[in-house]
């Protein structure tokens, strides 16, 4: 990226400062992190990336610093206004006009500052409420979008964790402090061990959505190159783009890989050919289909596919919350998913799904840019496991990964932004989940030119609500009597299961 790109934009409409805007008083964003680019020259990034870099010189780096909640717009406006306060020679009622929410999303106009008791005026349900924006006048998301989006709407693999979603396995894809000098996925492969899954050691393994393919790599490394001799593996996504990088990691790591362009919700294989499937942080991507109270109530669907959704509620007994809402959204995918895995799976075969989801109530959606995810009601698949026949393990992701409790990561708000000023000044910086010390071996003397940056406990909601993931781990019976054994004291006791 070039300097070139940090020009302002002009399509962003104006606030018109007049009436009872001047009396309101200006809140700097609590996170917002300020780069210094040069002798005269600070950078702020906005929250929306379709928007360039905010150049400041010494005065614009004044105005932004003036906006503590102490004066009211008026007062910014006679005190800056008429100034030149960018070198692109915006004056700072030009940028008074554009930094508030919901435009730069660089602060906050109002009478009181939105932190309080008032639960419409927090900086993060803002900030939600300015993501939701962004999609207000997107043409309304059908069923199959999701599909649509994977199908078409990626177009390369380069930056898409970086900018467009993010996940947890992503943050935590190096090995990293936050998870004791593990990295994610050897942390997956450890778990997987202490289950005994590679006891036998699987020989056919899909990993589906594999993303980048982090994932493959990271197990291998914890894998002797004996435990993974003739092993299988098959990377499944809908994404085109993905397979590529997938691959070419897993072939790094030394795995036995190959690629197949397919959709997980009906899997292309063999009715028990499959050992061990991992999906990781992939479910809330999967169909979503938009019951209306009266269908559910009726169990009668207005199409074929909400008449299946509607059959699959009845057939697995689940008990949906009532009372019903207007619309409520069903997880269809994740369940077509599931009854797929039941089908391919081979007795005594193993599955680990992985993502964010809510144990009560009714999915929400959750608005990323480009398209919308779901959360993935975990009651609704747990029943639907155990009613295939399944054997579950459940649980939520800090009860699987061996999290360093009392580590401070930086906020993920900030990571972006150092992404794009960095990017800007044509260096590289990845996305991950950085302790302080971490960040400072990253940026080495950058860091110094840094202000605003803060840290959350790695567990604290604010940083990833990482308790909102879950781990369900299946187990479909009827795999051959396996010894198991533990070790004590030096001695092997054998058990039969
Ligand atoms: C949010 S990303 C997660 C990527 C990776 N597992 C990680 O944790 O970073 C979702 C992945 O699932 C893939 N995907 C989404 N819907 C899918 C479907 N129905 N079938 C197969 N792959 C799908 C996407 O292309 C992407 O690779």
């Amino acid at each position: 990226m070039s300097c070139m790109t940090v020009s302002p934009a002009p399509s962003v409409e104006p606030l018109p400062l007049e009436g009872d805007i001047l009396q309101q008083r200006a809140w700097r964003m609590p996170d917002l992190v300020v780069y210094r680019h040069g002798d005269d020259e600070w950078r702020v990034a906005p929250l929306d990336e379709d928007l360039p870099l905010v150049r400041l010189n010494r005065m614009g780096a004044a105005l932004l610093g003036a906006m503590d909640g102490r004066l009211t717009i008026a007062a910014l406006l006679d005190q800056f206004g008429t100034w030149l306060c960018g070198p692109n020679k915006e004056t700072g009622r030009w940028f008074l006009e554009r930094w508030s929410l919901p435009r730069y999303s660089l602060c906050y106009f109002g009478t009181d500052p939105p932190t309080g008791h008032n639960v419409h005026a927090k900086w993060d349900l803002l900030l939600q409420k300015v993501r939701d924006q962004w999609h207000e006048n997107a043409p309304v998301e059908h069923e199959g979008h999701l599909t649509q989006f994977h199908h078409r709407g990626i177009q390369s693999h380069h930056g898409h964790f970086e900018i467009v979603e993010t996940t947890v396995s992503h943050l935590l894809r190096e090995p990293c402090d936050a998870l004791r000098g593990l990295s994610y996925g050897r942390a997956i492969a450890q778990t997987i061990r202490r289950h005994g899954w590679w006891n036998p050691k699987p020989q056919r393994i899909v990993e589906v959505g594999a993303g980048l393919g982090y994932l493959s790599r990271e197990m291998a490394q914890e894998l002797s190159p004996l435990e993974r001799r003739g092993v299988d593996y098959i990377f499944l996504d809908l994404t085109r783009p993905f397979l590529q990088s997938q691959l070419e990691l897993a072939g790094q790591a030394g795995w036995n890989a190959r690629a197949l362009h397919a959709n997980a919700e009906h899997l292309p294989f063999a009715d028990a050919s499959v050992d061990l499937v991992i999906d990781n942080e992939n479910l809330a991507d999967m169909t979503p289909v938009t019951l209306s109270r009266e269908e559910l109530e009726t169990s009668r669907g207005r199409t074929p596919d909400h008449q299946r959704s509607l059959d699959r509620i009845r057939t697995f007994r689940l008990t949906p919350d009532t009372p019903y809402p207007q619309e409520a959204i069903f997880n269809e995918g994740a369940m077509r998913f599931l009854t797929e895995l039941w089908r391919v799976l081979t007795p005594g075969g193993h599955a680990l799904l992985i993502e964010f989801g809510i144990d009560t109530g009714w999915p929400d959606p959750v608005r990323l840019p480009g398209h919308t995810e779901y959360e993935v009601q975990f009651t609704h698949l747990r029943h639907a496991a155990r009613w295939l026949g399944f054997r579950e393990h459940y649980g939520a992701l800090p009860q699987f990964l061996p999290i360093q409790r009392d580590a401070q990561v930086l906020c993920t708000g900030a990571t972006y932004a150092i992404r794009r000023l960095r990017e800007a000044e044509g260096h590289a910086f990845a996305v991950r989940a950085y302790t302080e010390s971490e960040l400072r071996r990253a940026l080495g003397t950058t860091l110094s030119r840094l202000t605003g940056l803060h840290y959350h406990h790695i567990l604290d909601p604010a940083w990833f609500s990482l308790w909102d993931f879950k781990v369900l781990l299946l187990e479909k019976p009827g795999g051959a009597p396996r010894p198991a054994y533990r070790e004590a004291q030096g001695f092997r006791w054998y058990s039969q299961r």
